[in-house]
């Protein structure tokens, strides 16, 4: 969307906010033992008691409140009372949702407890990414290179991008124009970015693959070379100078 009036801009605020405090609520209620069901009821609830409704719920049917991902598993992961969280485990927590017709998306990957697996590296690595990416973002800049500077990044850190999965538009529903926000350059897209437009930038910055397929259960998402990957996703306004990042309340940077 391209936000044109101050109740736009408050819309976006509000459900951003919204959809980032409970990203932060669900990385701090985290722990060992617990099941990524019993993780998703925790945050659906929050998002209820908002009076958010659940972005995937709402656009594809997805079972569940949230995506939560688990070590091999890239995106769209499935709730599930079989997944149980363990300590040094990678996770990745995706909360979107629709509030007074206002959509907003967010999230993170962490490492639960110790980082007895070595995973802190891939998560430091996609955060300095995005927090990167997005400095460099305003009106007028080609999309393709924000693309160029997350493959580059993450090959000079010794990583690959996942090249099927990409930021959006967002705003009056989840998934808007332009819906090819790339980790890596596309040299066929001339399309920039505009001020006054809200987008979410999402990283997948990976430890050996370079497509996600789905697997399976028709929804969670695996690399197609094994190996994990991490993701951090802001929902931002596009300005002439920095963006305003409107999902800044989820801590992923802290
Ligand atoms: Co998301
Ligand atoms: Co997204």
């Amino acid at each position: 969307m391209s936000i044109t009036t101050e109740a736009e801009l408050a819309g976006m605020r509000k459900i951003s906010k919204c959809v980032a405090l409970v990203l932060k609520a669900m990385r701090e209620h985290c722990k060992p033992g617990m099941t990524t069901l019993e993780l998703d009821e925790f945050g659906g609830n929050i998002l209820t008691e908002m009076g958010a409704k659940s972005a995937p719920k709402l656009t594809y049917g997805f079972p569940g409140y949230t995506c939560i991902s688990v070590n091999n598993a890239v995106a769209h992961g499935m709730p599930s009372a079989d997944v149980v969280l363990q300590d040094g485990d990678l996770i990745n927590i995706d909360v979107s949702a629709e509030l007074n017709g206002f959509w907003g998306d967010n999230g993170g990957s962490f490492v639960l407890g110790e980082d007895q697996n070595d995973h802190q590296k891939l998560v430091e690595a996609s955060k300095e990414i995005l927090k990167l990416a997005i400095s460099q973002i305003r009106g007028g800049v080609k999309i393709a290179d924000i693309g160029k500077l997350i493959e580059t990044q993450a090959a000079k850190r010794g990583f690959t991008v996942i090249k099927n999965l990409a930021g959006h538009g967002i705003g009056y529903s989840l998934h808007e124009e332009p819906h090819d926000i790339l980790n890596c350059y596309d040299r066929f897209n001339t399309t920039r970015f505009r001020k006054n437009s809200v987008v979410a930038i999402e990283t997948f910055i990976s430890t050996k693959s370079t497509i996600a397929n789905t697997s399976d259960d028709n929804w969670t998402l695996v690399g197609n070379k094994g190996g994990y990957v991490a993701q951090h996703e802001h929902t931002i306004m596009v300005t002439s100078a920095e963006p305003v990042i409107l999902t800044e309340a989820n801590g992923i940077w802290d």
